[in-house]
């Protein structure tokens, strides 16, 4: 009876023992699966046109911080999928829009206007208004979006930061 007892107990044990490890092993693969397969899900993201707004808000000569939500982005990003860029308005027909990173680190640039110099906080890097490189560690000028108009708006061919792997 109780040499019965003792196995049912063994048997239990043994089965949750089972189940536990079990149980450790799927919570452990998931976010190894979810990081295996990730390079699969940036696969389907798309770069898209995506708008800056009026042209009428970046005036000519002038040189304007703006902000465009992420095509890429997830319901829940909130407003972490809304990226900055610099958009420069060389005359009526010509812009120049600038990825906010500094080419260097990645550090957000900032625009002066008395000087007419970007300028990251980070190691000291400037650029010149047109986003060439003027000084600094930054081994480049800043990153360029390709960029139209399209009815009365500026677009940006955006989905992925600028760097120099998406550089043809
Ligand atoms: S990140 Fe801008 S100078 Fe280093």
């Amino acid at each position: 009876m109780s040499g019965d007892k003792e196995l049912t107990r063994r048997v239990f044990l043994m089965k949750a023992a089972v189940f536990v490890s079990a149980a450790l092993a799927a919570t452990t693969a998931v976010p190894i699966i979810g990081y295996l397969a990730s390079p699969l899900r940036r696969l389907g993201k798309k770069l898209k046109w995506v708008s800056l707004g009026p042209v009428e808000n970046f005036p000519s000569g002038r040189t304007r911080l703006a902000s465009f939500q992420s095509p890429n982005g997830e319901p829940w990003d909130g407003l972490t999928d809304r990226t900055a860029c610099w958009v420069r308005r060389v005359d009526e027909s010509t812009f120049q829009v600038f990825a906010i990173n500094c080419a260097h680190l990645g550090c957000p640039v900032r625009w002066f206007e008395q000087s007419q110099l970007f300028m990251c906080p980070c190691h000291g890097g400037v650029y010149y208004a047109d986003g060439s490189r003027a000084s600094g560690p930054p081994p480049r000028g800043l990153f360029e979006y390709p960029w139209r108009v399209e009815l009365g708006r500026l677009m940006i061919h955006a989905g992925q930061l600028p760097t120099l792997s998406t550089e043809a």
